[in-house]
């Protein structure tokens, strides 16, 4: 009988457990692995983006005075060439270095920022993004669902939270 009762006890934490990893915080968090030959994928923008192209940059990447390029994976690439409609496929990792203004050019990495879509669940209100920031050497400092992105970011949710676009 006690042998009957452990078993039901084990068996109900593992039945709790398998419940709980339906939770986001239970979601692998994406590894640096995963963008680190970002230089190697498509280009979004041609030209280096400075000043505030959309309206939205506010105090984010570097600011108005600071550079931009924007690299896509292949799973992404068709959405921001304007070649299969939003939201992006789960997959897709929009990858941004930002760079200092150094007088008036291009100056040191400051860091990445990248938006990975993550599997249907991962914050459904804001189109399952997960949200990356990185060292200027390209290793992680924070991800998940980062509110500092997520306010400025869901201003743009007609264009599945991204602001820019290769026609642009
Ligand atoms: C105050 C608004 C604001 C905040 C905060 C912000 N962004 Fe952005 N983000 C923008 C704008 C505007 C662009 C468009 C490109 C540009 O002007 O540099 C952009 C572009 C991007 C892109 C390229 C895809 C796209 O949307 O065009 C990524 C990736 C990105 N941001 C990630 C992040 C991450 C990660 C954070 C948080 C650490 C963040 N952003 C915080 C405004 C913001």
């Amino acid at each position: 009988m006690k042998k009957l009762f452990i078993l039901l006890f084990i068996l109900s934490i593992l039945s709790f457990n398998l419940y709980a990893g339906g939770g986001t915080e239970d979601l692998t968090p994406t590894q640096a692995s995963e963008f680190s030959s970002y230089a190697s994928w498509t280009k979004v923008n041609g030209e280096t983006i400075t000043g505030d192209i959309t309206g939205f940059l506010g105090a984010a990447h570097e600011r108005s005075k600071g550079f931009r390029e924007i690299y896509v994976n292949d799973i992404g690439q068709p959405v921001e060439f304007g070649n299969q409609a939003y939201p992006f496929p789960e997959g897709s990792i929009i990858v941004k270095e930002s760079f200092e203004n150094n007088k008036g050019s291009k100056g040191d990495l400051s860091n990445l920022t990248i938006m990975v879509k993550r599997e249907s669940a991962y914050s459904s209100d804001y189109g399952d993004w997960e949200y990356i920031m990185t060292k200027p050497d390209g290793t992680i400092s924070r991800q998940g669902q980062l509110s500092m992105c997520i306010k400025c970011h869901a201003k743009s949710d007609y264009k599945d939270y991204t602001f820019f676009d290769s026609s642009m």
